[in-house]
């Protein structure tokens, strides 16, 4: 069973990728050919999903415009001969459906998920953070296997994880498992922990199969780390009140690639660049000349 409906926010600042993110969203940055956000919306289309609700904010209108239809470029590429460039389009006719809704205040992640509450309902739904790509080109289908044991096993929610090194635990949500393997149950998460504090090195990846419960939860919940309402706590509140939460392991083809800042951004560039099959090869020789790396 597929989940429908997939919950996009894309309204933050990105202010640590200033100056590239003044009057660009973040989501739109480029990593090999496509912009982060183009990846994003593949991998949900991949694993079934119907509809796509951007949580957006002021500047982010490049992003409804990439999802559009341009007749006019379809067009100029037609009559000009450049019909081989037309592939370069095809994600414009897949069969999803995009809704947008804005974010009016940046209060957190926890809040841009509250603004999806009335046109989701009572349906259970996928959070997907915009500036996260899950795994090389986007091909992962840890959603599916989010979504079966949200199902299977009857939870309020469903998170991937993926360790990260002790040191990083302080930028994440971290799980507290209640034992370990590939699909865990979660005693709690606790949002950005100290290194000693951690109950352990698993950082949410930027990907949530959520029950509808959760809106009751963040309706409820108070500002936390950073003054924001924070997704996390909600959650954690969802636990205590004895919901069944479950955590799911990225494997290791299933790399998670966060934009956020402009260290993981060039490698993500670097990556996807050298893994592309017409430009690759030629990047990877000037590399190793820049680098002064034998040939191989
Ligand atoms: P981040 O916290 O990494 O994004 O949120 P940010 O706030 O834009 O980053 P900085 O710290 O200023 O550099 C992860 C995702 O959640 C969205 C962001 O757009 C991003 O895709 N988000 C975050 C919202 O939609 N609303 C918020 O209030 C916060």
């Amino acid at each position: 069973m597929d989940i429908e409906i997939a919950v996009v926010p894309v309204a933050g600042l990105g202010t640590r990728l200033l100056p590239a993110t003044k009057s660009q969203p973040k989501e739109m940055l480029p990593v090999g050919r496509k912009p982060v956000v183009q990846y994003v919306v593949e991998e949900l289309t991949r694993v079934g999903t119907k509809q796509v609700l951007f949580v957006t904010g002021p500047g982010k209108a490049s992003i409804e415009n990439h999802f559009d239809l341009n007749g006019e470029l379809i067009q100029t590429l037609r009559e000009s001969g450049k019909e081989e460039l037309l592939a370069e389009l095809a994600f414009e006719r897949s069969a999803v459906q995009y809704f947008y809704t804005r974010q009016r205040q940046l209060l957190g992640l926890g809040h841009a998920v509250l603004c999806a509450k009335s046109f989701v309902g009572r349906r259970p739904f996928i959070v997907a953070l915009g500036d996260s790509i899950i795994g090389m080109h986007a091909e992962s289908d840890v959603v599916r296997r989010m979504t079966r044991c949200f199902f299977e096993r009857d939870a309020v929610a469903v998170i991937a994880f993926e360790e990260v090194p002790r040191d990083e635990v302080s930028h994440y949500g971290v799980a507290a498992p209640v034992s370990p393997g590939d699909v865990f149950e979660l005693a709690d998460v606790v949002e950005k922990p100290s290194a000693e504090e951690a109950p352990s090195n698993l950082a949410i990846a930027a990907r949530y199969v959520l029950s509808p419960a959760v809106f009751d939860a963040l309706e409820e919940t108070q500002p936390g780390k950073g003054g924001e309402i924070q997704l996390t706590d909600a959650l954690r509140a969802l636990i205590r009140q004895g919901g069944k939460a479950y955590g799911v392991r990225l494997t290791g083809g299933e790399r998670r690639y966060d934009i956020g800042n402009f260290d993981a951004y060039f490698q993500a560039f670097v990556e996807f660049a050298l893994a592309d099959p017409k430009h690759g090869e030629a990047l990877r020789r000037h590399l190793e000349e820049l680098l002064h790396v034998p040939h191989a």
